[in-house]
């Protein structure tokens, strides 16, 4: 049950799998170690020293065998039943070498592998290497998070407010469509900016891309955009009287990505277009910057916090003599404000956390109907699953070389027309794969500067500056 199309491959020179492997993934390594070292030098525990210094020179070993070309290892059993399937996929590839093995597995078997170092360990077992650099994003966002929180609870009165106002149904209907979209282009935008990418984005860069000047412009790079459609499914659903009506998120990234999936949460609920949402992050660290639960936790601590989060130095603001800026009243009443509207959508069981193993596979979500069925069945009683990012991106469709016109319902495999299951990517494109594109977009989009031209790299797609919106509405 996976495609036929032939995936993309870390040994095709052309693609961004072979830049992940050669560039990008050693940075992320080497960033692990660091963080790993830095934590040791602080412990007084030998045995946590001790442990910590073997996880180090191992992720190192790691590494190595990458630069080096060598054979991917089978997975040593950590007592988590993903581990067979993934040392057997690698005997059915031939026990490949890492320059020339499926793009999206050997990906997927970096982060495993890596979780392996820790869940194997005694001290540090639930240490995510990666949950400093994700803080550190999600305090750079401030301007963002306090435009988005302000406009939030604005919007939450003006509900609130409008129940019985004197508008005409149809007027309401519209102007409800234009917010939807709106909300949902914020929730997308935020998937610009993760940390796996961060290899070549600069803080203001980082800033840029989540104000809402910049939103208004990059709506002309969504290049295949059915929020209407998701949006007379939402719509539809409300008008028929159905008592519940939930909307899945399988979440991406932690720090803003969540912060702004949050956003689309509460207001989708707000505004009577579901009544539950939820939410689904990875169990182990993943992709340097994807939700765990604990993230889920820390947005919220950071929101009632909020003082002492933005205006304590980091050590890097010391280093460098930087001395945060105090948040004003109405930025920390509005912080508060969201703070609390968001924990009693928790409270009231509204908002719904549903960590699952099938999310941290090796495989692509073809796989799902058969490999995780139960899960599978549970999605089908949403309404609509929003898949989030690039990597579900991938997955959804294989992460394999279609013609970039071939149908999304056709490349998503089993879970296209049939399924009964809804699906909708919000994706900025930052891989090579790409479905449901109009005849000649692609070769436009490559024929503008940096877009790869001849070079045979379908480059433009690889920076998160363009974007996909794409729906199965999984009727037969
Ligand atoms: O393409 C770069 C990359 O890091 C891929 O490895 C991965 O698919 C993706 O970006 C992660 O992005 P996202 O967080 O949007 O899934
Ligand atoms: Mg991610």
């Amino acid at each position: 049950y996976d495609t036929k199309t032939p995936l993309y491959s870390t040994s095709d020179k052309t693609s961004f799998a072979y830049v992940s492997a050669r560039d990008r993934w050693p940075v992320i390594l080497t960033g692990a170690i660091d963080d790993v070292h830095k934590a040791v030098s602080k412990t007084t525990d030998p045995e946590v020293e001790a442990e910590g210094k073997h996880i180090t020179s191992e992720i190192a070993k790691l590494k190595y065998e990458l630069q080096h070309d060598r054979q991917l290892t089978p997975l040593p059993d950590d007592g988590v039943p993903d581990i067979a399937s993934y040392n057997k996929e690698l005997e059915q590839l031939g026990n490949p070498k890492w320059f020339d093995v499926p793009w999206l597995f050997s990906e997927c078997y970096l982060y495993r592998r890596l979780s392996t170092l820790f869940s194997l360990s005694k001290h540090w077992k639930s240490y995510d290497v990666f949950s400093k650099q994700k803080t550190q994003t999600f305090r750079s966002s401030r301007p963002a998070v306090l435009e988005l929180a302000a406009r939030y609870n604005e919007l939450t009165k003006q509900l609130q407010s409008n129940k019985s106002g004197s508008q005409s149904e149809e007027e309401l209907v519209e102007a409800e469509k234009v917010l939807f979209t709106e909300m949902c282009e914020i929730c997308l935008w935020g998937n610009a900016t993760d940390l796996s990418l961060l290899t070549n984005l600069s803080y203001e860069d980082i800033q840029k891309l989540q104000g809402s000047k910049a939103r208004k412009a990059q709506e002309a790079n969504i290049v295949s955009n059915d929020f209407p459609a998701a949006f007379d499914i939402l719509r539809k659903a409300q008008k028929s009287g159905k008592a519940e009506r939930r909307v899945d998120i399988v979440l991406d990234n932690a720090g803003f990505e969540l912060f702004v999936d949050v956003i689309l949460a509460g207001y989708l609920i707000q505004s009577g277009l579901a009544t539950v949402v939820v939410f689904h992050p990875k169990n182990i660290p993943w992709f340097v910057s994807d939700v765990l639960p604990k993230d889920f936790g820390d947005l919220f601590s950071v929101l009632v916090d909020a003082k002492n989060f933005y205006e304590t130095p980091t050590e890097d603001d010391k280093a460098r003599d930087i001395h945060p800026e105090p948040l004003s009243e109405k930025e920390q009443t509005d912080l508060n404000e969201l703070f609390q509207n968001w924990s009693t959508l928790y409270g009231e069981g509204k908002f719904v956390l549903r960590p699952n193993r099938f999310w941290t596979e090796g495989g692509s979500y073809w796989r799902l109907p058969k490999t995780a069925s139960a899960l599978f069945e549970d999605l089908k009683e949403s309404e609509l699953v929003i898949f989030k990012g690039d990597l579900n991106y991938r997955k959804l469709t294989g992460d394999a070389a279609w013609d970039p016109s071939t149908p999304f319902t056709e490349a998503i495999g089993p879970l296209g027309p049939g399924s009964g299951m809804r699906t909708l990517a919000l994706r900025t494109c930052k891989a090579d794969v790409v479905v449901g594109l109009p005849k000649g977009k692609d070769e436009e989009l490559r024929a503008k500067e940096g877009g790869g031209g001849d070079s045979g790299a379908r480059k433009w797609a690889w920076s998160g500056k363009w974007a996909v919106v794409q729906l199965c509405d999984g009727k037969a």
